[in-house]
């Protein structure tokens, strides 16, 4: 949530707004409520900022121009403390001469009352409801203070953040620049995301890399409670208390392409189309020329795994109905008990969990604060941590014991599609190497479903290339009130995806139901002409469980519901129940959540479309969640 860039370049080049905002257009998913820039140059600093997504900031710069500068911080905003006002908007100025500071700020400063009290008893006169002001007040404080101890330059800024974040509590990426000190831009992380982006003869800070991958795509991770000091020759990073470290240096293996619509409507309609490749990248290299696994990033070891008693899957969102996925799988293949919980649940009861268990977190972003707090829980009970996650360097990983990359490439439309896919492939991998670890997969079987894993990616492009009648059932539905999403087995982790897809892009109620649990209350939701998607495990499912969502069909369609029916191919029980019937490739039972997911994901994306919305960028979301 927020995103953050900041930039230093050469003395005298004089481009930092252009990065800055440019870095800004890519980091918008991440929160669209206010845009913002400061500008360090010799007059001092200068900032506009405006309430509303980066178009408006980007109208007030035409009409009110900044003097070219080398050196900026910009923001792009998902609202906590205070509404989405121009007032509340990054960045937030604070002290005066060559000791004033622009401040931006990701997270949420958790004791800002008690500061803003302190500062109010001072006098200080704040602006804003917004806890970063709060912040930039508690700096500018500190920078007069070191200043009148002697130091200077960049380093009289770093050691008055460190002081500053010293006294803050909560979660917080900080970055500041200060008027007399047009040559560097400070930045603080605890627990919210920031890296670094080292050019030549230029430096960066961003929330993610994205903010600088058109102009480098070498970076640096930072740690936990550390501050970094850019200027244009690369950076120097401390601990809060001062101590040297190194940052971890890592290489961006996506190109500014892979960040850019190509052609497309929209991020989502791109991504939507790259779901083939991204469970094929994330099948890639991760078995042998015999069909073996093989899951270097797992750094447990082969004993722990072995041993372990229980699986618990932590996520928030479209990532826990990969880890619902990945109940059915695992428990299948490794006869262990799999709990899967949202993340922001896990760590408010009293969870059993013990170095026996094995705590698996799914994420997209890597950054989701719910899921990160839910794994350092998990460590400190004792459990052993996996995470599966698909962006490289994040913290969620850096903070796991081990972790399976997903390979989807970057993800920015708002709403998840191509990431729940590779999730999803992953956590097969994941269930796959441990049944086989624990002598419940046999190599056969192993080898079996590795090869029916590698066909998927061309039955996702065959399920994409058939959807022309779900994209018109979807501009006739453009008007619906509310929309029911029914599914049995894997089938109901992907009706509750289906559901979710509709609420995030199209503001439509839409809910997901086991089918069987319909007749135990919600069945009374369903009267004439009440749309039900139904998600139909193939005729080859165990337990009889496709005759039974046949039955279920049938009762509802009894109601007077308009049954929208994902089956397979040859599939010809569900024709006499179902209004219409849309198609997917046959493939064994578990892994068809690959294939009936995406009808859903196009549905509510044509819907959002001819409802004139903004489909990447959907109201009051943001990409990475990165508060409580
Ligand atoms: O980055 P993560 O996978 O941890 O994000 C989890 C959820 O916030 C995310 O899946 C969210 O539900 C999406 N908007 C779904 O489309």
């Amino acid at each position: 949530m927020c995103g953050i860039v900041g930039y230093v370049g050469a003395p005298g080049s004089g481009g930092a707004l252009d990065v800055v905002v440019d870095g800004l257009a890519r980091l918008e998913y991440r929160g669209y409520d206010s845009a913002g820039v400061a500008l360090a140059g010799p007059g001092g600093l200068a900032t506009r900022k405006k309430a509303g997504k980066l178009a408006n900031l980007r109208a007030l710069l035409e009409a009110a121009p900044l003097e070219p500068a080398s050196t900026g911080i910009g923001h792009t905003r998902w609202a906590t403390h205070g509404g989405p006002t121009d007032a509340n908007a990054h960045p937030h100025l604070a002290g005066s001469g060559d000791d004033e500071v622009a401040v931006i700020h990701n997270g949420i400063i958790e004791n800002f009352a008690a500061l803003r009290a302190e500062l109010e008893a001072k006098g200080v006169e704040l602006a804003s409801e917004t806890d970063t002001e709060v912040a930039a007040h508690v700096l500018a404080g500190h920078v007069a203070a070191v200043r009148g101890e002697g130091l200077d330059g960049g380093e009289a800024l770093a050691e008055a953040l460190r002081r500053t974040c010293r006294r803050l509590e909560g979660a917080f990426t900080l970055l500041a620049v200060r008027s007399g000190d047009p040559s560097t831009v400070v930045g603080a992380r605890r627990s919210s995301p920031l890296v670094v982006g080292l050019g030549e003869g230029e430096t960066f800070l961003g929330s993610d890399v994205a903010a600088f991958i058109g102009r480098t795509r070498d970076a640096l991770a930072l740690g936990q409670d550390e501050v970094v000091t850019i200027t244009a020759e690369g950076a120097t990073i401390t601990t809060f208390d001062g101590e040297p470290v190194e940052g971890s240096p890592f290489h961006v293996d996506w190109d500014v392409e892979a960040a850019e619509k190509g052609g497309y409507s929209s991020f989502m309609a791109k991504e939507i189309d790259e779901q083939p490749r991204a469970v094929a990248d994330t099948l890639l290299g991760r078995s042998d020329a015999e069909g073996r696994l093989v899951l270097d990033e797992v750094r447990i070891s082969t004993e722990e795994l072995a041993a372990v008693d229980k699986v618990v899957v932590i996520s928030c969102g479209t990532s826990s109905y990969a880890g619902q996925v990945a109940k059915y799988a695992v428990e299948h293949w490794c006869r262990i008990p799999v709990e899967v919980e949202y993340a922001h649940e896990f760590r408010y009861r009293d969870p059993v969990v013990d170095e026996r268990t094995l705590v698996v977190s799914i994420s997209q972003s890597g950054e989701t604060m719910d899921t990160l707090m839910a794994v350092r829980h998990a460590r400190e009970l004792g459990a052993r941590t996996v995470s599966i996650c698909n962006t490289n360097g994040s913290t969620i990983p850096r903070e796991s014991d081990a972790v399976l990359y997903t390979h989807a490439g970057p993800e920015i439309a708002v709403a998840s599609t191509k990431a729940f896919l590779a999730q999803i492939t992953a956590c097969y991998l994941l269930g796959l190497y441990l049944g086989a670890l624990r002598g419940t997969a046999s190599p056969e079987l192993v080898k079996e479903v590795l090869e029916d894993l590698h066909a998927m990616p061309a039955k996702v492009q065959e399920v994409l290339d058939g959807l022309e009648r779900v994209r018109e059932i979807a501009r006739f539905m453009a008007d619906s009130r509310s929309v029911l999403f029914l599914g049995r087995h894997v089938g109901y982790p992907v009706a509750l995806e289906g559901a979710l897809k509709l609420k995030e892009l199209a503001y439509i109620h839409a809910e997901g139901f086991a089918a069987g649990e319909l007749k135990h209350g919600p069945i009374a939701l369903i009267d004439a002409g009440q749309p039900v998607f139904v998600v139909v495990p193939p005729p080859s499912s165990p337990h009889g469980l496709h005759g039974k969502v046949v039955s279920n069909i049938q009762e509802i369609r009894a109601r007077g519901a308009r049954t929208l029916v994902i089956a397979e191919e040859g599939d010809e029980g569900v024709v006499p129940f179902a209004e219409e019937v849309i198609r997917v490739p046959a493939c064994p039972p578990l892994l068809m959540p690959l294939l009936t997911v995406v009808p859903l994901q196009v549905f509510a994306a044509e819907l959002a479309a001819a409802k004139g919305l903004d489909v990447d960028q959907p109201r009051n979301l943001a990409k990475s969640v990165t508060v409580e």
